[in-house]
């Protein structure tokens, strides 16, 4: 059944764990989140960005969603609007069945542009009382996603900024954090400690220097009753870079967050962990090794479903990693 993003993260935190957050674009993703979470029990929250929306058809998407939820009335499913930019993004994602949205202030309205604190307040404050309206869930976020190797922010297309910020500017203020979910009233808040999004996060195993779960553990001591959100959270695995290289791919040495450090925030108030490179580079993986083995094979359901057990393997994973199994 469809479950806001608060009752989720509300038990989440009642109980200690953490929910991973997946993207989905296609059909192929939504069956891959929903057969890990039915082998472990486990409860779903499934997020489309406004890239996601686009490519897959708004109406599509709301019917995929709807089989999904059909195909597994057991399992509460929680559908979230990943990185909204504006109010009517947010606004017509509620139309279309989502019953949460994220209001990324941290940016202008153009994805791209550092936004004032105010303007955030302001658009988020906005946001939260339409949704407060119909019974949704709001996410916000304070502070830029970004490397504190570079000092790079990043806009949400995943290119940096032009200029450099210092680690500070980086970093979400924990104090900041209370005077902004006052003032918003989010139901979760999404904060910066380092992370960005993408494969290419550090260029070796972070560090405390690197990435700053520290703010996190100040954040969640000043709000205990803030469910925290951590984006940028693929642990991008040697493994899959492996498979990926070994079958005719690219991709130079990188490092994610290692799934110890996602733990450690779990003791400390985060509730959600925003996946997606991960489940695409074992979705690559998957077909890479296929097209490469099998020269011969046009059916696309011959790497497709191998993609989609690949993505499955994955999602069970992070479920049993994060102690969702067994809460749906
Ligand atoms: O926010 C980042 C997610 O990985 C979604 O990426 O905007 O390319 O769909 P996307
Ligand atoms: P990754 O690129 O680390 O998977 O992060 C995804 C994310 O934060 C979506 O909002
Ligand atoms: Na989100
Ligand atoms: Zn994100």
């Amino acid at each position: 059944a469809r479950i806001t993003l608060r009752q989720l993260l509300d038990h989440a935190a009642e109980q200690g764990y953490a929910l991973p957050a997946f993207n989905i674009n296609n059909m192929e993703q939504g069956l891959a989140i929903l057969e890990a979470a039915n082998e472990v029990d486990a409860p779903v929250i499934i997020q489309a960005s406004r890239g996601a929306r686009s490519y897959a058809n708004d109406l599509i998407l709301k019917h995929l969603i709807d089989g999904l939820v059909e195909l597994y009335p057991h399992i509460p499913i929680c559908m979230h609007q990943d990185h909204g930019n504006s109010e009517a993004t947010c606004a017509t994602a509620l139309q279309y069945g989502f019953t949460s949205v994220m209001m990324d202030g941290s940016l202008e309205a153009d994805a791209k542009t550092p936004a004032t604190y105010e303007y955030n307040v302001e658009v988020t404050r906005k946001v939260t009382e339409m949704a407060h309206w119909v019974g949704a869930s709001v996410e916000g976020e304070l502070g830029v996603l970004g490397s504190l190797e570079t000092g790079m922010g990043e806009a949400e297309d995943g290119h940096g900024f032009e200029g450099v910020l210092s680690h500070d500017e980086l970093l979400t203020d924990p104090d900041q954090a209370v005077e902004f979910v006052k003032a918003t009233q989010v139901d979760a808040l999404a904060v910066a400690m380092g992370t960005s999004h993408g494969a290419y996060k550090f260029s070796r195993k972070p560090d405390g220097d690197v990435l700053a779960m520290h703010v996190i553990e100040a954040i969640h001591q000043r709000l205990p009753n803030t469910h925290l959100v951590m984006h940028g959270s693929s642990s991008v695995p040697e493994d899959l870079q492996e498979i990926i290289n070994k079958y005719g791919g690219e991709m130079p040495p990188t490092w994610g967050v290692p799934v110890e450090e996602i733990q450690r925030g779990i003791k400390h108030g985060v509730r959600k962990i925003n996946i997606d490179t991960d489940n695409r580079m074992a979705i690559t993986g998957a077909i890479r090794k296929v097209l490469a083995e099998k020269p011969g094979e046009f059916d696309p359901r011959s790497y497709l479903k191998p993609a989609k057990e690949a993505m499955r393997a994955l999602c069970r994973q992070r479920f049993e990693e994060f102690g969702a199994a067994g809460w749906a």
